[in-house]
């Protein structure tokens, strides 16, 4: 029997939880839930692990895992080490981005397979509070999750071809590497694609019509990204909203707000995401929406009485760990364990670009409008002894109320969104200077700056900072 014709012999009953869309939320929902004894039905018109797994997170860090081989080819004399870098096999790139992804989208099949929970393959339409439709059969559930994800926006006038104009689907599955490339767009997506792409030789451009690239992140992430982008020859332009674009005999020609003109061989649009949920019934049942994204309260719950909702199609951060915590959540207050609502400002952010760009809680802006007493603290990872052998530049960046909690984290360097999970520690529990300071870092270890930050931000300083 085939998983469709097991969930159709199973749609005359009810479930305890139709969820519609098997992403990162859609599918940590499942499995919590069916771990607490939940009936579940997961419906998913592509596969499941969806985006992320599939054409998010996991193949793009691939490519910049990829990226970050090929500098290290290239830079291997400054460590004394005779290698030659030769150029970038996207064929054996891509072989080995799917090979990722293929591994992982076998064991999260595994996983939901073994946990009993019926997925009902093809595109699920609300019907009703309780019901989801799938190419005419109807699942009820006693409650309904919605976590339909989100797609790649476009802007008013610039079409998507998949050929010069790309997304960031499309450019995850380019078979060569461009000459040239212009990423519309300096934000998350912006500049880890500028960054993979000018490490596998290609000439970049970023266009960014805020005054910054990442601008959701602190002014100094920023500035020391930029810094970095520039010594790697990617050109920016900054403060210039894109106007139009226009073919070439080669590739496309983009023409900026204010008449500049940059050429290249393709044009990577990566403007924002959009909600999905277009077609999908929410409004018609009376689920309130927001510009197409579905209101909930801080317990994800939509209008609708049994109507929950996860992910991107929530206003906030589009975070595949974000939805999936939400997914979690959501579970556990189905099944009665009345979980802690998640603060979003303790969801930690990561850029992988090279050089990455972490943090969590406040930047130093929002801290000063909202208290009047913040104080900050940078430490150079010049006086890290680790950062120093992997010879990367950066900071770890500490925002605090005088004498109160560290109320944000912001670190900027190469492998630095690995430290985030003692960061998030550090903001989540409300740690002070001095609750960090006495506590034993491993040396010689990136780790040990965010020691040493919070040393020196307790009076203490060891070595270096400013
Ligand atoms: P984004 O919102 O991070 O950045 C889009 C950028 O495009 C903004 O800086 C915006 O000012 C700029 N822009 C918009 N209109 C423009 C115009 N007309 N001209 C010039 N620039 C313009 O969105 P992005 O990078 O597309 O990513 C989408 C979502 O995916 C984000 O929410 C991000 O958090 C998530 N994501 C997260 C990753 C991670 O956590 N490492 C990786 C990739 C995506």
């Amino acid at each position: 029997m085939s998983v469709t014709e097991a969930a159709t012999s199973q749609a005359g009953k009810e479930f305890d939880i139709v969820v519609l869309g098997a992403g990162s939320g859609g599918y940590a929902c499942a499995l919590r839930a069916a771990q607490l004894g939940l009936t579940v039905a997961l419906v998913e018109k592509g596969n499941l692990g969806g985006t992320c797994l599939h054409v998010g997170c996991i193949p793009t860090k691939a490519l910049l895992h990829a990226a970050e081989v090929a500098e290290s080819a290239r830079e291997s004399g400054q460590f004394g080490v005779k290698a030659t870098f030769d150029g970038i096999d996207m064929g054996g790139v891509n072989a080995y981005k799917d090979g990722v992804v293929s591994r992982l989208f076998k064991g999260l099949t595994g996983l939901i397979k073994s946990r009993g929970i019926t997925v009902v393959e093809g595109e699920g339409r609300l019907t009703g509070p309780r019901t989801v439709e799938v190419a005419g059969t109807t699942y009820a559930g006693k409650h309904v999750v919605l976590a339909s994800g989100s797609y790649s926006k476009s802007l008013p006038g610039l079409e998507v071809d998949g050929e010069r104009v790309l997304t960031s689907e499309h450019a995850l599955t380019l078979d060569r590497v461009p000459a040239s490339a212009i990423v519309l767009g300096g934000g998350v997506i912006g500049c880890e694609f500028a960054s993979v792409w000018r490490s596998f030789g290609a000439e970049v451009t970023i266009v960014e019509a805020l005054p910054r690239l990442v601008a959701a992140e602190d002014e100094a992430s920023s500035k020391a990204l930029e810094r970095a982008f520039r010594r790697r020859k990617i050109a920016l332009h900054t403060g210039a909203p894109f106007e139009s674009v226009g073919h070439t005999d080669t590739g496309v020609r983009v023409t900026l707000q204010g008449g500049t003109v940059v050429e290249a061989e393709i044009l990577l649009v990566a403007v924002g995401r959009g909600p999905s949920t277009d077609g999908l019934g929410y409004a018609e049942v009376g689920v309130e929406m927001d510009r197409g994204f579905v209101k909930t309260d801080e317990r994800c719950r939509t209008n609708v009485d049994g109507v929950y909702a996860v992910g991107d199609i929530v206003p906030g951060l589009q975070l595949a760990h974000r939805g999936f915590q939400q997914g979690i959540f959501v579970a556990e207050d189905i099944a009665g364990l009345d979980p802690q609502p998640i603060d979003e400002t303790g969801i930690p952010r990561v850029t992988y670009s090279d050089p990455e760009i972490a943090s969590v809680g406040l930047n130093e802006d929002r801290a000063r409008e909202l208290y009047d007493d913040v104080e900050t603290l940078t430490y150079d990872l010049g006086g890290n002894g680790k950062s120093q052998i992997l010879k990367t530049q950066g900071f770890v960046k500490l925002v605090r109320r005088a004498d109160g909690p560290v109320v944000g984290v912001h670190l900027v360097g190469a492998r630095v969104g690995e430290l985030i999970g003692e960061a998030q520690l550090i903001y989540n529990w409300e740690a002070h200077a001095d609750d960090v300071a006495p506590l034993v870092h491993a040396h010689p270890t990136q780790n040990e700056a965010l020691g040493e930050a919070h040393l020196a931000l307790a009076g203490k300083p060891l070595h270096a900072h400013s």
